[in-house]
C-alpha cells in the first residue's frame, strides 16, 4: 500500500490495481507447509540452545479467531524476531548490537481445537533501521499464519503495550486505527507465572472490523 510517509512503500508499493487470478482445485487442496514437523518445544524460543538466551522473559498467548471470536484451529502459527538487544541473526543485520548465542528468534506451534496458541520468548529489543537518519523499530514480533491452504499465508507483527516507540513508526501507522489496536500486544497480569516470566495477550481475527493489519512482504 503506498503510504507517502513510510518512504519504502514509495518504491515497493504497485501503481496498478492488483489483478486476481483464479484459484484452480491445486492450489487450494495442496499440501500446507510444515504442519506434520511441528514438535511441542518448537513454540518455546528460550529452550533451544545449551544456555538461556539473555533477556526478559515473556509469554505470549492468544487466540486465532474469526470475526464472530470462534477459534480457528490448526493454523499454523510462526514468528520470528530480533534477540533482546535488537539483532537479527541475519547476514543483512550488521548493525553494532550484539549476536545471542543463545537465541535463534524463531518458532511456531499449531492453535489447537480452540483456536489458542502459546510462545514462550524474550521481548525483542528495537532497533535502528539502517541508511535512516535515528529511525527505530518498535520492540516487535512477526508473525505469520498458515491456513487451511498453501496460499492463505498473512503476515503481520506484533508490537508491545506502551512502546514510546510506536508513534514514530512508519509501519505501524501505515494501518487504520482499528487494525491498529490489534496490532499490540497486552499486558497480561493473570499469566503472568511468578518468578518466571511475564505475560502478554495477542488474539488474532482474521476478518471484520477487529481484524489485525496485514503487511504486505518486505516490511522489515
Ligand atoms: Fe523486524
Amino acid at each position: 500500500m503506498l503510504t507517502p510517509d513510510y518512504l519504502f512503500t514509495r518504491r515497493r508499493a504497485p501503481t496498478r490495481p492488483m489483478i486476481l487470478i483464479p484459484q484452480s482445485l491445486t492450489e487450494l487442496s495442496g499440501p500446507v507447509y510444515g504442519h506434520e514437523s511441528v514438535r511441542s518445544l518448537d513454540n518455546d524460543l528460550t529452550r533451544q540452545h545449551e544456555g538461556e538466551p539473555i533477556g526478559e522473559r515473556i509469554i505470549v498467548n492468544g487466540s486465532v479467531m474469526d470475526e464472530s471470536g470462534r477459534g480457528i484451529p490448526n493454523t499454523l502459527v510462526e514468528v520470528w524476531q530480533a534477540n533482546a538487544a535488537g539483532r537479527y541473526i541475519h547476514v543483512l543485520d550488521q548493525h553494532p548490537a550484539p549476536l545471542d548465542p543463545n537465541f535463534s528468534g524463531a518458532g511456531r506451534t499449531i492453535t489447537g481445537a480452540n483456536g489458542s496458541y502459546t510462545f514462550t520468548t524474550i521481548r525483542p529489543g528495537a532497533y535502528p533501521v539502517i541508511g535512516l537518519n535515528n529511525v527505530w523499530r518498535p520492540a516487535h514480533i512477526h508473525v505469520s499464519l498458515f491456513g487451511p491452504s498453501f496460499l492463505s499465508r498473512l503476515v503481520t507483527q506484533i508490537y508491545f503495550e506502551g512502546d514510546p516507540l510506536l508513534r514514530y513508526d512508519s509501519i505501524y501507522n501505515t494501518a487504520p486505527d482499528v487494525s491498529k489496536h490489534a496490532m499490540i500486544a497486552k499486558f497480561d497480569m493473570a499469566n503472568t507465572q511468578a518468578e518466571w516470566a511475564i505475560a502478554y495477550r495477542f488474539d488474532i481475527v482474521l476478518r471484520g472490523r477487529a481484524s489485525v493489519y496485514f503487511e504486505e512482504p518486505h516490511a522489515h
